[in-house]
Order: structure tokens, then C-alpha cells, then sequence
């Protein structure tokens, strides 16, 4: 295969994410088939045409389906707010279309289970936004636990915290809507799951619970509407490796700009990394002498790959769209047949969403849930 037909659907944050990534990722990797990116589909032909002209793409439209219909179309992008994305990836896997979808994977369990379901028996390769994976610098916190670098892994703990819905009076807009999902859970959450998921093979149950700081925000209509989702949430972990954990979640966080922070405690030593300084990391290793003990910050280089892609300078850093291009590589891998692409396909993205829910059970229950 030497080219691959792209269709987008939505051109918004991360439509011009997955675009960019689509047009970066044969000139940073060299390997693999050139994307054409064929089709683009937003919400009016105005809006689809003017980003079809912006990011590349030769033909645009205002129906998604027919995008999905277009026989030069192999691959889509599907980056529409999280209430399309079981019924646009759906129809996509039945057109014969690979998928790349974003998080979460849908809004309701039964939904995301029929894409699993369409997914397996599609044959075609799938792929959710959990971009923050991708980051060398995770990957080589994997390789680092892995290889016993802080002994036995006993205690995680997960912070995800952004500001965009901190003031009272932030419009309401779709993540305020019950049909975005739970909130804070399944906007936020899933991406430390995700992290859970690559770090240490998942989350065996969950006790949480859920906290909505306003109760209604102002509307476009100049009325104000009441607040459906929940934009905190706290929870109590059991990993299936037998650790402990904390995942803690605000969308509400003064200051709090892209934080995704973490700790690893072992039991010779502690890991930290947070999202906001996504190009280094801090070890803590209890082997060095008494008097030097404390911890060590490491900054990402050639050596954590696929750094040098980008960039063959070590300590130049690299951005959250780059996370995307890679991404985007280890898709067009997995289509191509490599093994150990990687990717959350829809099977494993399903845990996640059964992580999430059993969550939501948790905090209507008041008690843990096995996921
Ligand atoms: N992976 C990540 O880190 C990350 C970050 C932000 C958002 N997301 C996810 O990406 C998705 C989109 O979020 P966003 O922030 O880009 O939203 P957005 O509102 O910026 O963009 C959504 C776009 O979809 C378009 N759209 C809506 N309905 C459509 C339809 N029927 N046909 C064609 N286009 C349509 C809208 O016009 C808009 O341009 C969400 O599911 C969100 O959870 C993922």
C-alpha cells in the first residue's frame, strides 16, 4: 500500500489535531503509505469547505454519510462531539473503513459494546484518542516500572485537572449536556485510564464520587440552563496487578491548564510526571547514597524514541500535536499489519468504558464496583 484515502469528520480541536497528523506523519516517520486526504465533513457545506481548502483535502460535505460512502475513502477520522461517535464509527466499520475515533469511545456501555462487536467482526483496524500514551517519555516510564527500575509497583495516584469550566459563569455548551455522558468521568478519566491501562494492564474495581460545583450556567439564548454533567469526580482504585490507586478529576481547577499528574510508588522507588511538563520526568531511586537522595529530573532526548522523529536535538521537547502524529503512525502500523502497534483499539477501549460506568454505578451506590 502505498497511499491511503483520509476522511475526516469534524474540523474543530481535535479535527485540526487528527488533519495536522495526517499531513505530518509521512514526512516525520518516512515509513508507511502516504495519506491523500480525500473527503472532509462538517456541519455546513460553508464551514466544510473552507476547512477542506485550510488542511488539504480535495472534496467536502455537510453529510457525513456521504463521506463514509466515498469509495476512495480507506480510513476516517471521526472527532465530533462524543454523542456521534458510536453511530459515525459504526457506519464507517460496515462502509469497510478503518477508524480512528475520539475519546470517549461513546456515550452509553450498550453502544460502546455494539462497536466492539462491529469492530471484531469487521476486520478492519480501530483506534481511540488516547494520545497521551504516545508520549515517549510514558513509554519509557513503561519500560522503567517494567524492568523493576522502582521495584514492586504498590500505589498509583492520578490527578487530571484543567480550568475550562471554572468560572460560574462559562457558557453551557455540549460537555454540559447529559448526552456528552457523565462529565468530568468520561471526558477526563478516561485518559488516566488509558495510562492505567499501558502502565499496568488495568482496573479490577472502583469506589467514586461525583461533585457538579454550579448547578446552572449561562445559555447562548441569554437565560441560563442547568448543568447536567459532573465535573469532579474522586476515586478510589484497585488496579489488577494488586496495587492501590487514586484518580482525582476536576474540569472546575483554577489554574489547573493540562495537568495529567502522576505518581508511581515502588518499593525502591517513585516516579512522577505531570502532563503540563510533558517533556520531562522525575525518579527518585532509594539505591542512591543517603546523603544525595532525592529526585532526579530527566529530560527527554533522541534516546526516548520516537523523540528523534522529530527532532535529533536532546531537551528541545515536543508538543501535544506531535503525541497525535505519533498516534496517527502507530495506526497506520496496525493497518499495515505490524505487529505491536500501539493503539486502544475498540476491545480494549471497551475496559475503559466499563471502568467508567462501573464508576458512575459506584457514586449512585455509594459503594465499590467490580469492573
Ligand atoms: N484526545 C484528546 O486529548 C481530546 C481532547 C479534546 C477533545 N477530544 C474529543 O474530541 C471530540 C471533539 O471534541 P472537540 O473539542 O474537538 O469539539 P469541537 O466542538 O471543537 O469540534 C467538534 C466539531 O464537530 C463538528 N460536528 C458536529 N456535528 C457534526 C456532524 N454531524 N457532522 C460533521 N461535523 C460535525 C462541529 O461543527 C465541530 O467543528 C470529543 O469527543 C472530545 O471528547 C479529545
Amino acid at each position: 500500500m502505498t497511499t491511503i484515502g483520509v476522511g475526516l469528520i469534524g474540523t474543530g480541536y481535535m479535527g485540526k489535531c487528527h488533519a495536522l497528523a495526517w499531513n505530518a506523519v509521512k514526512p516525520v516517520f518516512g515509513d508507511g503509505p502516504r495519506p491523500r486526504l480525500v473527503h472532509l465533513a462538517e456541519v455546513s457545506p460553508e464551514l466544510a469547505a473552507r476547512r477542506a481548502g485550510e488542511f488539504g483535502f480535495d472534496k467536502s460535505t455537510s453529510d457525513w454519510r456521504a463521506l463514509i460512502a466515498d469509495p476512495e475513502v480507506e480510513v476516517v477520522s471521526v472527532t465530533t462531539p462524543n454523542a456521534f461517535h458510536a453511530e459515525m464509527a459504526i457506519a464507517a466499520l460496515e462502509a469497510g473503513k478503518h477508524v480512528w475515533c475520539e475519546k470517549p469511545m461513546a456515550v452509553a456501555l450498550a453502544d460502546a459494546e455494539r462497536m466492539a462487536a462491529v469492530a471484531r467482526g469487521s476486520g478492519r483496524v480501530t483506534a481511540l484518542g488516547y494520545n497521551y500514551i504516545q508520549n515517549p517519555v510514558i513509554r519509557h516510564i513503561r519500560r522503567l516500572v517494567d524492568e523493576g527500575a522502582i521495584g514492586a509497583v504498590n500505589h498509583v495516584r492520578f490527578e487530571m485537572d484543567e480550568d475550562f469550566m471554572a468560572d460560574p459563569e462559562a457558557l453551557f455548551y455540549w460537555k454540559s449536556e447529559a448526552s456528552s455522558g457523565y462529565g468530568a468521568l468520561d471526558d477526563f478519566g478516561v485518559h488516566p485510564l488509558s495510562l492505567i491501562q499501558y502502565l499496568f494492564g488495568g482496573v479490577r474495581r472502583v469506589m467514586a464520587q461525583l461533585g457538579m460545583p454550579y448547578a446552572d450556567r449561562p445559555s447562548r439564548d441569554g437565560g441560563r440552563r442547568k448543568v447536567e454533567t459532573w465535573d469532579i469526580a474522586s476515586v478510589l482504585l484497585q488496579l489488577r496487578n494488586g496495587a492501590s490507586g487514586v484518580m482525582a478529576l476536576d474540569r472546575s481547577a483554577w489554574g489547573r491548564k493540562g495537568r495529567i499528574a502522576v505518581q508511581i510508588f515502588g518499593s525502591t522507588g517513585t516516579i512522577v510526571y505531570d502532563q503540563e511538563r510533558m517533556n520531562e520526568f522525575q525518579l527518585y531511586s532509594a539505591s542512591a547514597p543517603a546523603a544525595e537522595q532525592g529526585f532526579r529530573t530527566i529530560l527527554t532526548a533522541p534516546v526516548h524514541a520516537p523523540y528523534e522523529k522529530f527532532i535529533p536535538a536532546p531537551g528541545h521537547g515536543l508538543g501535544f500535536n506531535e503525541l497525535k502524529i505519533i498516534e496517527c503512525h502507530e495506526l497506520l502500523r496496525a493497518i499495515g499489519g505490524e505487529a505491536g502497534a500501539q493503539i486502544v483499539g475498540f476491545e480494549r477501549g471497551l475496559e475503559i468504558e466499563r471502568a467508567v460506568h462501573a464508576m458512575a454505578q459506584s457514586h449512585r451506590e455509594g459503594r465499590w464496583v467490580e469492573v
